[in-house]
């Protein structure tokens, strides 16, 4: 098996130990970003006198070639290639002949890497920016629809106030709001150009990093080479932007299981979004859900995967470093399908307001009364203690709040009159919260208009 760096070892590399230290079955998908990479590094090496300008074109040429057989998949791996870097230049070499031999003139497969994958990861982050922003499209077209539509809202999962529908469903938006800056700023400081750090030193010819940089689609070159070479601070970055994703898109999904199951009842998934039961004829079951909540598992383990095989590295590189890929390809491809997926089962869920009204009971209104005689006079915590004592009264009587009489509620305090009755309607509960980022209509058409200036403003 012939290797790139064979020269000085007297004996072949052991078979196992061979497939051990091969990166090749993962990091064939930067081929792309390497002939890319390849191809700059070509034109930066002419541009300093190292290539004659005719050489460099051959090689881009070459390279072009070799990303051509990948594409159309004629591209040979032979039991030598150790990654897709050694791959990609022993191919070259037999395209172009001797002059492939000079590419990597000042160049190391560390400086190379650390280029090739940052250039990925800019395209990831790209792709998800648009999925990102499609799922949240879905959102503000199901809060459109239903802005206004009272459901109850719980806080640990107990009926606490009422909201709405739109305002539910844009209590998902905001989140990936927070997610598409977090990758905007994980972008930004994935776009420093490492190549020119060589091995750990520098390189030792002039090529003019600015200009490749420039090239490449990098907004900066690194200030140290050692580094340069060893920074994976952008895919640590990057894989808690994508867990964070997972967490809000988990919180998502789980509060749909919730509402799609027959106790709650209050949306519907389409089949398109549900499987069966293998022995249960009646079931329907929200699978494509569960596994959106499931899939935050990995995606954090990602993170802590990546994190501790960072920590304790010495500056410059180590081979612990391969270990940085696959963790990211996985996140990228766990949220390249769960995103999409979950955009569609939103745009294709049915809403059930005639369960959801059915939960709208009056305990609900509990606040609004205490609001009541907070605005005749008697304190927050002395109307609460009132309260209180109302829904006592009412639970011992067997009846709803907004079942008991002005003369009853007169017994727990003086201050309620014949007006109270007005309270006792979800729509004044809603319509009260006028605040901005409460429920009422106003303040609900505000929000929905500052969801779409937030998705038209790209993050
Ligand atoms: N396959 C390697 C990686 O992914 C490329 C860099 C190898 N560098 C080295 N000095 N062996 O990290």
């Amino acid at each position: 098996m012939s290797k790139l760096w064979g020269g000085r070892f007297a004996r072949e590399t052991d078979v196992l130990a061979h497939e051990f230290n091969a990166s090749l079955p993962f990091d064939r998908r930067l081929v792309a970003e390497d002939s890319r990479g390849s191809m700059a590094w070509a034109r930066a090496l002419a541009g300093a006198g190292v290539l004659m300008a005719v050489e460099a074109e051959t090689i881009v040429a070459g390279l072009a070639q070799v990303q051509v057989e990948f594409t159309d998949g004629t591209f040979v791996f032979e039991a030598g290639d150790e990654d897709i870097h050694t791959a990609v230049e022993r191919r070259l070499t037999e395209i172009v002949g001797d002059v492939g031999g000079k590419l990597h003139t000042g160049r190391s497969r560390n400086d190379q890497v650390a280029t090739d994958f940052r250039l990925w990861v800019m395209g990831a982050i790209d792709h998800l920016q648009d999925s990102l922003g499609d799922l949240q499209t879905a959102l503000i077209e199901s809060a459109e629809t239903n802005l206004n539509l009272p459901m109850p809202g719980y806080t640990h999962l107990q009926h606490a106030q009422p909201v709405t529908w739109g305002h539910w469903v844009l209590s998902h938006f905001w989140p990936l709001v927070r997610d598409r800056e977090r990758l905007a700023q994980v972008r930004g400081r994935t776009a420093v150009l490492p190549l020119g750090s060589g091995a750990l030193a520098g390189t030792a010819y002039p090529v003019d990093r600015e200009w490749l940089a420039k090239e490449l689609g990098f907004t900066a070159v690194s200030q140290n080479s050692l580094d340069a070479v060893s920074d994976r601070d952008f895919a640590a970055d990057f894989l808690y932007a994508a867990a964070m994703i997972g967490l809000h898109l988990s919180r998502l999904a789980e509060q749909l299981v919730l509402f799609s199951s027959a106790e709650f009842g209050f949306v519907r998934l389409d089949d398109g979004y549900s499987t069966g039961s293998s022995l249960m004829p009646q079931k329907k079951n929200p699978d494509t859900l569960e596994l959106t909540r499931g899939k935050a598992g990995r995606l954090v383990g990602n993170l802590t995967g990546l994190l501790t095989t960072l920590k304790g590295l010495p500056s410059s590189y180590d081979k612990d470093l391969q270990e940085d890929k696959e963790p990211l390809f996985d996140a990228f491809d766990t949220l390249r399908l769960t995103v999409p997926v979950m955009a569609g089962l939103i745009r294709t869920l049915t809403l059930r307001p005639e369960r959801m009204a059915a939960q709208l009971e009056p305990g609900l209104l509990a606040t609004d009364l205490a609001d009541y005689l907070v605005k005749r006079g008697v304190p927050f915590r002395q109307a609460h203690h009132l309260v209180g004592r109302v829904v006592q009264m009412a639970e011992q009587k067997g009846v709803h709040l907004t079942e008991l009489t002005v003369a009853e509620l007169r017994t727990v305090s003086e201050v309620f009159g014949e007006d109270v009755t007005a309270v006792f309607h979800i729509t004044s509960s809603l319509s009260n919260r006028n605040v901005s980022g409460g429920t009422s209509p106003e303040a609900l058409a505000n929000q929905l208009e500052a969801a779409r200036t937030a998705i038209i403003r790209k993050p």
